[in-house]
């Protein structure tokens, strides 16, 4: 089949070679060069990823059978409307669905109405006014949020980043001043625990669970700094996480279902891989967000050890015929994210970074290119993520050492990465963390 790809990441790269071993022919559309991308796929275009009207038009003459949307401003921009108003069949969410990413508000808002679990209190407000006097009446820690899309990194929190009603006012005027989010500000209840990330493939009705995985906000070690996109991530051998159990996970589910339903009856069903962010409380699983679309770091733990058949779950979440099993292998993962100097606040840009990819084939691990450039045949960095490097094996303890094998074999002075994500040390701390949330002994 003919498959569409849009998006240059080290995600879309994984979702590009998942596409490879199924068989599928990638036409791919990116921004930047990533080498990965451009050697497997059979065509590929530079593009700016919202240029609808030229990226349909490539569609149509490289007669695609089918198109996959990785990153979520595209889905603003109503990309998959119109592939399919040109006949082509889309594994991503419609203008309408992508709005459980899109517009915080619409989530919590749809949550609410149909009451589903693992909502939080919240409002939303299209100006600073009736902001303050909202605050005084809770009783709880809260976060802000500007509605629409910041790429992760605009969300603040109480206790961490904001530590006054004097910080917390002082950030949504900076909210509105500046027009980040574009769409107001959400103050939501604060959820106290650990986050994971849990991901299905959806068809409109049907979900299929993938293992579940946790992401690092933080830009340093130690989960301090700002938060980015991400900074690495792992998952385990038994699809749960060492401080996660199968009550859990099915409460994460049971949310997802119910949200899967009421798009539904709400007249836009979702299609696609949905993207679940939750905060484990003493509770049970609450809704963080909702995305529509793989994570990145997170589709490079699934999508190396995904057993069936990409293309054809790709197939069956736009025809709405996924079955609600689709196997992964027992292994753990630990993926780290290798990121310019910088990374977080002022990146560095254009250093150059060299590969072994031979030593690191050997290895076992899986390299997935991300925001890097081609640069008179020299791989430079972006201002984002530039390589993601993904440890696999039997336990978390041998991912974590795969991965850091590997990423001895690659080179530059302009990059760092997060060593401590899957250390055995920072997943204890997670255990502790919450056996005293849920007042175990
Ligand atoms: P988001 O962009 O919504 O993923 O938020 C970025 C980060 O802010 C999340 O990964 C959480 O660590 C934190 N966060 C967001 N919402 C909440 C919340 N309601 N309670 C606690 N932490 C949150
Ligand atoms: N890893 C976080 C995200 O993709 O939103």
């Amino acid at each position: 089949m003919k498959v569409l790809t849009i998006g240059g990441g080290g995600r879309e790269c994984a979702a590009v070679e998942a596409f490879c071993r199924a068989g599928s022919e990638v036409y791919a559309v990116m921004k930047n060069g990533n080498p990965g991308i451009i050697r497997m796929a059979k065509d590929f275009m530079f593009s700016d990823e919202g240029d609808i009207g030229r990226i349909v038009e490539y569609a149509k003459t490289k007669n695609v059978d089918l198109a996959f949307v990785g990153p979520e401003a595209p889905l603003e921009k109503g990309i998959v409307d119109a592939l399919e108003n040109a006949g082509i069949p889309c594994a991503s969410p419609n203008k309408a669905a992508a709005r459980i990413e899109t517009s915080k508000s619409f989530m919590r808002d749809l949550v609410h109405r149909y009451n589903v679990d693992g909502n939080l209190g919240y409002a939303s407000f299209d100006s600073p006014d009736g902001i303050e006097d909202y605050l005084k009446t809770l009783n709880y820690e809260i976060v802000v949020k500007p509605v629409g899309l910041t790429g992760g990194k605009g969300v603040k929190v109480e206790g961490e980043h904001l530590h006054s009603l004097k910080d917390i006012m002082e950030y949504v005027h900076e909210i509105f001043d500046q027009n980040i989010g574009k769409a107001g500000v959400i103050i939501e209840e604060k959820a106290v625990g650990e986050e994971f990330t849990q991901m299905v493939f959806c068809d409109g009705k049907t979900i299929a669970p993938m293992p579940i995985v946790q992401d690092h906000k933080r830009a340093y070690e130690g989960d301090v700094g700002p938060n980015t996109g991400g900074m690495g991530s792992y998952s385990d051998a038994d699809h749960l996480l060492p401080f996660i159990n199968k009550k859990d996970r099915e409460g994460s589910l049971k949310i997802l279902r119910q949200i899967v339903k009421a798009m539904s009856d709400d007249g836009c069903p979702y299609r696609g891989v949905m993207y679940g962010q939750f905060m484990l409380t003493r509770d049970g699983p609450k809704i963080i967000e909702i995305n529509a679309r793989f994570g990145d770091p997170e589709a490079m733990n699934v999508l190396p050890i995904l057993e069936d058949n990409f293309e054809k779950i790709c197939w069956d979440m736009a025809k709405g015929t996924l079955s609600e099993n689709v196997r992964f292998a027992n292994k753990a993962t630990v993926c780290k994210y290798v990121v310019p100097k910088g990374y977080g606040t002022v990146p560095e840009p254009g250093h150059e970074i060299r590969v072994n990819e031979e030593r690191i084939k050997e290895s076992g691990a899986r390299m997935y290119y991300a925001n890097v450039d081609i640069k008179n045949n020299k791989v430079v960095t972006g201002t984002s993520r530039s390589i993601g490097m993904v440890g696999i094996s039997d336990s978390l303890k041998n991912a974590e050492w795969n991965c850091e094998t590997a990423l001895e074999f690659v080179m530059s002075d302009g990059i760092t990465v997060r060593h401590d994500i899957g250390t055995l040390a920072l997943i204890q701390r997670r255990v502790d963390h919450m056996k005293e949330i849920r007042g175990d002994d």
